[in-house]
């Protein structure tokens, strides 16, 4: 059975028993496919305040977290986990997408270091880091978020932790195609029917709406997904009627007067 450890290294480690908790990581914990634990920085400090910040050399605003403390916490995470790979979270780090978690998912532990202020000493990035993740182009308050953002997504790719209904081959960003529409009861809800397809029983004539409406949707919100693989005939078909399908609206309209074609309103 594959499994992976998770240790998030943290100075709020409640933070991540609340997450751990629930849902899918609760079973994944219960049925032994992951285990997960909060290593609190804090029982790594030396001194009577059980500092684990300090003024940045240089001078300026905002404090560092301290190297000893998160070094000696780390040194003892790895003891227990020699085979994880060492991650800390920063906005500077390589964006996280899919890819990012299936190469994750591969591994046999994750030790992810969550800084807080504004960042860890640099020495820990130099010399104990594997590698560093950023979730986005956003600043939060301290790494424990993107730790969990990490821990969830790899989790779920971990053979066996979703069962076969909930597979994650379909998802967004597989095969980088955003999901398909989704529906359930009711069948009509605040007048809005469910797509006629989706009661017809027919499981081929389904499977293409799917496809459609997975590649239309990509191409209004995410077009970067699909510049980057290569499409299949189908799906160049399906675009070439959708563009098809544009023209013949855009065509319709400049008939009608309207629009910049026509040097209309
Ligand atoms: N710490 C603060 N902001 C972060 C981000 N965007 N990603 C990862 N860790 C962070």
């Amino acid at each position: 059975m594959c499994r992976m450890d998770f240790a998030a290294l943290t100075i709020f480690p409640d933070i991540f028993k609340a997450y751990w908790e629930h849902g899918i990581l609760r079973r994944a914990i219960a049925q032994g496919r992951i285990s997960a634990t909060a290593v609190d920085i804090r029982a790594f400090t030396a001194d009577r305040h059980h500092t684990t910040d300090d003024r940045p050399f240089g001078g300026g605003c905002g404090m560092v977290m301290k190297p000893e403390p998160l070094a000696a916490a780390l040194r003892d995470t790895r003891r227990r986990l020699p085979r994880a790979v060492t991650v800390l979270l920063t906005p500077q780090g390589r964006v996280f997408d899919q890819p990012v978690a299936a190469q994750l998912a591969a591994a046999e532990g994750l030790i992810l270091i969550c800084g807080r202020y504004e960042g860890v000493d640099e020495r820990i990035s130099d010399t104990l880091i594997d590698l560093e993740l950023s979730i986005g182009d956003y600043v939060l308050t301290g790494g424990e978020l993107a730790a969990l953002v990490v821990m969830d997504a790899v989790t779920r790719l971990i053979p066996g932790v979703l069962g076969g209904e909930e597979s994650a081959a379909k998802d967004s960003f597989e095969g980088h195609l955003l999901e398909h529409a989704h529906y359930t009861r009711p069948q009509v809800f605040e007048g809005q029917a469910v797509p006629e397809v989706l009661l017809s029983g027919n499981h081929r004539a389904i499977e293409a709406w799917r496809r459609e409406t997975a590649l239309t949707r990509t191409v209004l919100r995410r077009p970067d997904l699909l510049a980057a693989r290569p499409l299949c005939a189908e799906d160049i078909a399906t675009l070439r009627e959708l563009a098809e399908r544009i023209e013949r609206i855009i065509e319709a309209q400049h008939q009608r007067g309207v629009g910049p074609l026509s040097g209309g309103q």
